[in-house]
C-alpha cells in the first residue's frame, strides 16, 4: 500500500517540489502524493523580478503536473520576507506597497486560484522572546498592520480557497505563544485566516512527538483547520555540525521511530488536519543538505536517493 492509499482516510499526503525533481520523482509522486507544493518557484522571486512583467512557467510545469495526475497543490507563498525582489515593494509607500501586494495577488490568483491552500504570510512572527512581529520591509512599508491587510487582500481574490499562515518552531513554548496570539487576534479582528499550517522541520531527538500533540492541542482552540506543510526529520539535533559520509542504521532506525510516533499524533487529529506535506521527496533533495552546513549530507524524507521507501516510510505505513 502506498502512502496515499493508507492515508486516504485521514487527511492528503504532500510533497514539496522543484523543476527537476517533478521529473525525476514522478514515479514515486505519482504512487505516493495527493498534494504537491512548489518548494520554490511560485514565492515571487519564482515568478517575477519585479511585480510588473512575470514569468510563471516553472510554477506551471509543477502545478500542471499535480492538475494532470488528479492532485491537488497548495500555493506557496504569496509575502515572505525571503525569495521576495527589492524591486516589488522597495522604496514605495504604504500605499503603493498595498496596490503591489493586490497587484501580486491577483495576478497568483487568475494562475492557481485552484490550489486548496494558499500560505499568505510567511513566517510573519520573530524567535525570540519580547518581540512580536519580525521586522521585515512590508512590516516597515506598510506598518504593523500588514498581516490582516494582506489576509483581507487575499480573501478578496482567493474567495474559496483555504487561507493558512504558515510559520515554524510551532512547538517552541515562546514561538507557539506568539503563533496563538497572532491567529487569535486576527479572528477577533475578523481577519480571515483558515489555517494554521505547521512548516514542522523537526529533527530525530526533538520534539517529541507529545510535544506536537500539546501544539495541536493548544491551536485547536483556535477555531482554525490544521496542514503540516513543510515536514522533514533531521538526523542531526538543532546546532549539531558534524557531519556523516552515512547514515548510520542506528540513526535510521530512531528517525523510523520518530516518524511512527509523530503520525501516530497525526491519525490522532486527523479530523483537523487537510494535508501532511514532506519538504521533499528523496532525502538527495533535501534543502537540510545545504542547511545549518553547507553542504553537509542529510537524510530527513522518506525515501532514498535510489528511490526506494526507508523504514521511517514503512514505520509510517505500519499501523
Ligand atoms: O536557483 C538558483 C540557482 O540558479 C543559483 O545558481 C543558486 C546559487 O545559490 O541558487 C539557486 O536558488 C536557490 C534556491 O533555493 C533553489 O535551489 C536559492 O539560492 C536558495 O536560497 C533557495 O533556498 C530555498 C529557501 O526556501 C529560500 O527560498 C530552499 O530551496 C527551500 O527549501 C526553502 O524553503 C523554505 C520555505 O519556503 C519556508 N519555510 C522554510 C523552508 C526552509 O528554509
Amino acid at each position: 500500500m502506498t502512502l496515499k492509499e493508507k492515508y486516504a482516510p485521514f487527511f492528503r499526503i504532500g510533497a514539496a517540489v522543484n523543476t527537476r525533481t517533478v521529473d525525476t520523482r514522478a514515479g514515486i509522486l505519482k504512487a505516493h502524493f495527493n498534494s504537491l507544493t512548489c518548494e520554490n518557484d511560485t514565492k515571487p522571486e519564482g515568478v517575477t523580478r519585479d511585480g510588473v512583467s512575470y514569468d510563471f512557467t516553472r510554477g506551471d510545469k509543477i502545478v500542471n503536473f499535480a492538475r494532470e495526475h488528479g492532485m491537488a497543490f497548495r500555493l506557496h507563498t504569496l509575502a515572505w520576507h525571503q525569495a521576495t525582489p527589492e524591486a516589488m515593494y522597495g522604496g514605495r509607500t504604504r500605499e503603493a506597497a498595498i496596490t503591489m501586494m493586490e497587484s501580486h495577488f491577483s495576478k497568483m490568483a487568475a494562475k492557481y486560484g485552484d490550489a486548496y491552500a494558499v500560505d499568505v504570510v510567511n513566517e510573519a512572527l520573530d524567535d525570540s522572546e519580547g518581540k512580536f512581529l519580525r521586522d521585515t520591509p512590508l512590516k516597515a512599508i506598510i506598518g504593523d498592520d500588514y498581516v490582516d491587510v494582506a489576509y483581507t487582500l487575499a480573501r478578496k481574490y482567493f474567495p474559496g480557497n483555504a487561507l493558512v499562515y504558515n510559520d515554524y518552531l510551532e512547538c517552541d513554548p515562546v514561538k507557539s505563544k506568539k503563533i496563538f496570539e497572532l491567529i487569535h487576534g486576527m479572528k477577533r479582528r475578523g481577519v480571515p485566516v483558515d489555517v494554521f499550517g505547521f512548516q514542522s522541520h523537526y529533527n530525530i531527538y526533538s520534539p517529541e512527538p507529545d510535544a506536537v500533540r500539546r501544539a495541536f492541542e493548544l491551536y485547536s482552540k483556535l477555531g482554525v483547520r490544521f496542514q503540516v506543510t513543510e515536514l522533514d526529520a533531521s538526523l542531526f539535533a538543532y546546532g549539531d555540525a558534524s557531519s556523516l559520509p552515512a547514515p548510520a542504521q542506528e540513526l535510521l532506525q530512531r528517525q523510523a521511530g520518530y516518524y511512527r510516533g509523530l503520525f501516530a499524533v497525526y491519525r490522532e487529529y486527523a479530523e483537523l488536519i487537510d494535508s501532511v506535506t514532506f519538504w521533499g521527496v528523496a532525502d538527495p533533495d533535501s534543502w537540510l543538505n545545504n542547511f545549518p552546513v553547507k553542504g553537509r549530507h542529510d537524510w530527513p524524507l522518506p525515501f532514498d536517493g535510489d528511490g526506494n521507501a526507508k523504514s521511517c516510510a514503512e514505520s509510517i505505513l505500519d499501523f
